[in-house]
């Protein structure tokens, strides 16, 4: 089972803390190449573009759900965990795609869903044709309902993209779901759902994957056992051991057995937790050596653009990556949020009051389901926040992960027809909420074609017109475009961090003045970030690289790396 795969030389083995301050470039499949022209994006289109990847200079690439899936949630409702979509790809396919990654350098880490499964695995179906009480229904959380014939849900809860968390069966019975009626979640009560997983990680770890990326991570330990809270109590329980579903502690032994089995790879495989908590101090359990190892920090994602807010989220997240002797995470973007370029184009939204959705994160939304005309967008300032956003994470220790199209400087794609909608938090909530579409469009390679350059037909989400002036093909030539401050800023990285002797450690403040905030990586890197709106003194060294044109000044909302 656990058989070491020869890795190509480029990649080193001995490195066995390459995560710790890699960047991570995160690939939603069927929106990143499509090579055979049916509009979805494939393992084939993906391979093809691996040189793209390593001339961008990233380290690793984390690969959304790849697996066979009806897309009810954009992949991550799993029919078949051991598996290649056959509409991207097939496992030969994979195989020559981790051979073309590890022979440019590059890792690979791939999702793993292990809540729920799609209502098409094979055990749901069995589930629900074992009928109640019987042993395949123990795999999942079957319940029956409340009212006279069990008509009534079990609970009134929500769930996470609107509807209940119930969804009845003909026999009569309810399963429960964290998510959409097509993701039953699992029991991991059950040996069988265990046992299943430690053989999924192994069968892909033994590909030759380097590591996983754990959907939901505190979400497994589940206790519903009676009387369950009511919605309104739900809303009052913190996560964490009170809670009936998520960050109960009970997941720690879960994620110990997952690490027992990554030891036992030579370089031991690695893996970062998907956990949204507003508490550093829980999130850590995840990210512990004898846990999965790291665990992402969203704290990004909350914030404005503001120095107050990233000193104070930077000094909480070092803090606490070093106490679980973990590094930390650093992610503007990705498949599940608005572009951090249309993000940083609203008005700042204030500071976050422990309300939730935290201000930042309501603000999006409302911008979103004006379609993207209530606050309009200021596009340059948008961009320009996000260059200097970008060059101010990728100084910082620890790692970073980039989504798809963030290295071109890419826009949120507000206005989607109704019709061409995919995400059921829209179906799901009526439209009330219109979904992480907008962020899913297909990348633009090139300035014509049918779907710019991302394949030879259209598009399963159409591109809009202004797309094109985002495409690959425009800014590989132009040194001011922002793939190439983005190829500049990750090959100067990796020169700057080789030059320190504990890359993840040096770091320290230095006096800067109001709204502006600067810090050194040794004594040969520094990194100073105006946050203000007027323009500052450029401190004193040879600039580096810049987020924006200096003309002896450091403007506002720029980033300039400096020797000092
Ligand atoms: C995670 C994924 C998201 C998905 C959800 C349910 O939050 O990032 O895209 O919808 O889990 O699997
Ligand atoms: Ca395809």
């Amino acid at each position: 089972m656990c058989q070491t795969v020869a890795v190509s030389e480029k990649v080193d083995p001995d490195r066995r803390d390459w995560w710790r301050h890699a960047v991570v470039y995160q690939i939603y499949p069927r929106s990143f190449a499509d090579a055979n022209g049916d509009g979805i994006g494939d393992l084939a289109g993906l391979t093809d573009r691996v040189p793209y990847l390593q001339a961008l200079g990233v380290d690793a690439v984390w690969l959304s759900p790849f697996y066979p899936s009806a897309l009810a949630d954009g992949g991550y409702d799993v029919d078949d965990y051991r598996a290649v979509d056959p509409k991207i790809g097939d496992l030969e396919q994979f195989d020559a795609l981790v051979a073309a990654l590890h022979g440019a350098g590059l890792r690979l880490i791939v999702d793993i869903v292990p809540n729920h499964s799609s209502n098409r695995h094979r055990w749901f179906q069995e589930a629900l044709a074992a009928g109640p009480g019987s042993p395949a229904r123990g795999r999942y959380i079957f319940r029956d309902g409340r009212g006279e014939k069990g008509e009534l849900p079990p609970t009134d809860w929500e769930a996470a993209f609107g509807g209940s968390t119930w969804t009845q069966t003909e026999d009569g019975q309810w399963y429960f779901h964290l998510f959409a009626d097509e993701q039953p979640d699992f029991n991991w009560d059950h040996p069988e759902v265990r046992a299943d997983f430690i053989k999924t990680l192994a069968f892909w770890a033994d590909k030759g994957v380097d590591g996983f990326r754990v959907d939901v991570a505190n979400g497994l330990a589940k206790d519903l056992s009676e009387p369950l809270p009511d919605a309104a109590r739900l809303k009052t329980i913190p996560a964490g051991p009170d809670h009936p579903f998520y960050d109960r502690d009970e997941v720690d032994a879960i994620y110990r057995e997952w690490r027992r089995l990554f030891d036992r790879y030579d370089p031991p495989r690695f893996a970062v937790a998907e956990v949204w908590t507003d508490l550093p101090d829980r999130r850590l359990r995840y990210a512990r050596p004898d846990s999965l190892g790291q665990a992402f920090n969203f704290d990004l994602l909350r914030a404005d653009f503001a120095a107050d807010q990233f000193r104070s989220l930077v000094d909480k997240n070092l803090a606490a990556a070093a106490k679980a002797d973990s590094s930390s995470t650093w992610v503007l973007s990705n498949h599940d949020v608005v572009r951090t370029a249309s993000r940083y184009g609203l008005p700042l939204a204030g500071a976050d009051d422990g309300a939730y959705p935290p201000p930042t994160l309501a603000r999006d939304v409302a911008w979103l389901l004006s379609g993207g005309t209530s606050p309009v967008e200021d596009v340059a300032l948008g961009l320009r926040r996000a260059r200097a956003a970008s060059l101010f994470i990728l100084g910082l220790p620890g790692s970073a992960y980039l989504y798809q199209g963030e290295e071109l400087g890419l826009r949120e794609v507000a206005q989607i027809n109704p019709a061409d909608r995919q995400d059921p938090a829209f179906f799901r909530s009526q439209g009330r909420e219109v979904g992480r579409d907008g962020c899913r469009v297909p990348l633009p390679w090139t300035t014509d074609g049918p779907s710019l350059g991302f394949g030879p037909g259209p598009a399963h989400l159409p591109q809009p017109g202004w797309f094109k002036d985002y495409a690959v093909s425009l800014q590989a030539g132009d040194p001011d475009s922002t793939l190439a401050l983005f190829r500049q800023a990750l090959s100067q990285r990796h020169a700057l961090l080789s030059g320190l002797s504990r890359s993840d450690e040096a770091f320290r403040w230095l006096p800067a003045p109001a709204g502006v905030l600067a810090f050194a990586r040794g004594d040969a890197w520094q990194v100073w970030t105006n946050f203000g709106d007027t323009d500052q003194p450029l401190p004193p060294g040879e600039v580096l690289l810049a987020s924006t044109p200096l003309e002896g000044r450091l403007p506002a909302a720029a980033t300039v790396w400096l020797r000092p």
